[in-house]
């Protein structure tokens, strides 16, 4: 058996502080010159000094009396409110200005998992971690994500065997969507389940139906729900075991 504890990653302060958006190299020398940072309670001198990249870095340093942001890899689950948009490029007023400002400076920088169009809500997985990104969105993985949408016009009753027959064809489109699971909540409203993620995909769906979606919200992703307690707007660092949910 290999008991060899596995190796901590370290990085240097400055280029750590750097990319952690506290500034240029020389800005946060700066900060170390006036002893503003410090590990495990001793400031620490040198900017060049060896740190451990590990997830509990923010309860052992501190910046200007402060805990450090947390190192990567960083996952976060946010409650996405209507009116922002997931995409840096997007005009409009971004999910990453609901984070902290020196956070859009990180590197590797943010970005959420997948995207909500402007006009949903509900739960948006934003990460630097490239790898567990690519994990959720690879149409292998078939990770569900399920959405409650009002409609503009009742459910005619035959839209489920036609969103679960994996033959549904999407205007400009050559591949049929994967099969889904429609649930009816009320005349106008539905639950639906997809494991792609296409353009406008449930409003695309509902228009392939003839119907018109007027509110949508994503409200759970594989085994993860949004939480009661996030409420629109809020955010916080999602758990190890909230990322397992999302594989089971
Ligand atoms: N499908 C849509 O139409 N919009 C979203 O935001 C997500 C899925």
């Amino acid at each position: 058996m290999n008991t060899t504890p596995p190796k901590i990653p370290m990085a240097r302060l400055d280029r750590l502080l750097a990319n952690l958006g506290y500034g240029s190299r020389r800005e946060v020398g700066a900060l170390v010159a006036k002893g503003q940072v410090l590990l495990d309670g001793a400031v620490v001198k040198d900017t060049g000094a060896k740190v451990p990249i590990v997830a509990d870095l923010p309860d052992r340093m501190t910046i200007a009396g402060r805990p450090v942001d947390p190192p990567a890899p960083l996952t976060l689950i946010m409650h996405k409110p209507l009116g922002v948009v997931c995409s840096h490029r997007e005009a409009g007023r971004s999910v990453y200005e609901l984070l902290p400002a020196r956070w859009r400076a990180r590197m590797p920088a943010l970005s959420s998992i997948g995207r909500l169009d402007k006009d949903t809500s509900g739960l948006l997985l934003i990460t630097d971690d490239g790898p567990f990104l690519h994990r959720v969105i690879s149409p292998r993985a078939h990770v569900a994500k399920r959405y409650v949408a009002t409609l503009d016009r009742p459910l005619e009753g035959g839209e489920a065997a036609l969103f679960a027959a994996g033959t549904l064809m999407l205007e400009s489109e050559t591949e049929p969507l994967a099969p889904a699971v429609l649930e009816p909540l009320g005349p106008n409203r539905a639950r639906l389940t997809i494991t792609e993620g296409r353009y406008h995909q449930v409003r695309r769906m509902f228009a392939a139906v003839g119907n018109h979606v007027t509110d949508l919200h994503r409200d759970r992703i594989g085994a993860l729900d949004l939480p009661d307690d996030l409420q629109p707007g809020d955010w916080r660092i999602l758990s190890p075991e909230e990322q397992a949910a999302l594989f089971s």
